[in-house]
């Protein structure tokens, strides 16, 4: 495996094999399978799960992480200006080629402009960033993507015997005062359409996902046996749901407008999903977030921390899938 950059790029008999392979490292481990091998992470957006559980998944199969995480530091990274002449040290495209003159493979986190959105739906910074690679690169997650999160909830919901065709997910897009980007909404849809799953993606109206992101789920539900409907209905969306992926994303309609975004959001700070929300869903429907989650303001604390909750579950399926995809992509 050379690139692990979106899960639509995968046979379904390969997912397979990494959720299988990712069972069978936990319970077999290998801790000397990736001796010598170097991972560098480069975070161009904040992260603590992603790179706690990437050092985690190479530490745990014997190999190195490098992160590079400039936030903060005073060596900011420039990703689209040719002429540097901002406050940026480096630029990505020769920091990218060095770093993986370090390293066996890539690992990039690049959440898009936040300005342009025709620009972000084509992934075109993260893309740019993939070219100037020369070693296999991981997606740690981009404009529209965060596919180790989506592998994650996958194996979140096989442990949990949810059903594939026939399941109902809904993915309730929920307040917070912070505005995100699509990548781990978009990773948790079209990973419940890969899975054949029955989706509703509940949000208020100024919140429908982009055209594209749903059509792309869309053809991949048909395929797999499932389908994909929107409602901003709180009353029914969670009708018979077997499981509510919880998530926050900006509105598309003022992507290059986040103060005038920030005064819509603030209509829907009841968006907060508590056990009553849970009603009409199936006795045990069972609740997942790809972290961070404001408790209490997106997700009540009772709920994040009850028996419902898959958070902790799918925190650590991140590390092991990770190491399934580090095993594919690095052991001889
Ligand atoms: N879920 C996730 O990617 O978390 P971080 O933003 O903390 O890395």
């Amino acid at each position: 495996m050379k690139w692990f950059l979106d899960l639509a790029g995968f046979s379904r008999p390969q997912i397979d094999d990494l959720l299988r392979l990712s069972q069978q490292l936990d319970l077999y481990p290998e801790p000397n399978a990736l001796s010598g091998k170097v991972l560098t992470l480069l975070m161009l957006r904040s992260s603590f799960h992603t790179r706690a559980s990437m050092g985690a998944a190479m530490g745990r199969l014997g190999g190195t992480v490098i992160n590079i995480a400039p936030s903060g530091s005073g060596w900011e990274i420039e990703t689209s200006a040719e002429v540097m002449d901002g406050p940026t040290v480096h630029h990505a495209l020769e920091l990218i080629p060095s770093m993986g003159a370090y390293s066996d493979a890539l690992g990039i986190r690049s959440p898009g402009s936040f300005e342009n959105l025709a620009a972000d739906l084509n992934e075109q910074e993260f893309t740019r960033l993939c070219k100037a690679s020369p070693v296999p690169m991981i997606n740690m997650e981009s404009a529209i993507n965060h596919p180790c999160q989506g592998l994650a909830a996958w194996k979140s919901m096989n442990d949990a015997d949810i059903p594939e065709r026939g399941g109902r997910l809904v993915l309730a897009w929920t307040y917070e005062q912070q505005q995100h980007p699509f990548g781990t909404a978009a990773a948790a849809l079209h990973m419940a359409a890969l899975r054949g799953m029955r989706v509703t993606i509940l949000r208020p109206d100024e919140y429908a996902l982009p055209q594209p992101l749903l059509a792309k789920a869309q053809r991949a539900a048909s395929q797999a046996g499932g389908c994909v409907i929107e409602t901003a209905d709180k009353a029914t969306a969670f009708d018979t749901a077997h499981v509510v992926c919880a998530e926050s994303w900006v509105a598309p309609g003022c992507y290059a407008d986040l103060d005038k975004e920030r005064t819509i959001r603030e209509k829907y700070r009841d968006w907060c999903i508590d056990e009553r929300w849970f009603k009409p869903a199936v006795e045990d429907c069972r609740l997942i977030h790809s972290l961070p989650v404001r408790r209490g303001q997106g997700v009540a604390g009772d709920v994040l921390n009850g028996p419902r909750s898959l958070v902790t579950v799918t925190a650590r399926n991140r590390m092991l899938v990770q190491m399934a995809v580090l095993y594919r992509m690095l052991k001889k």
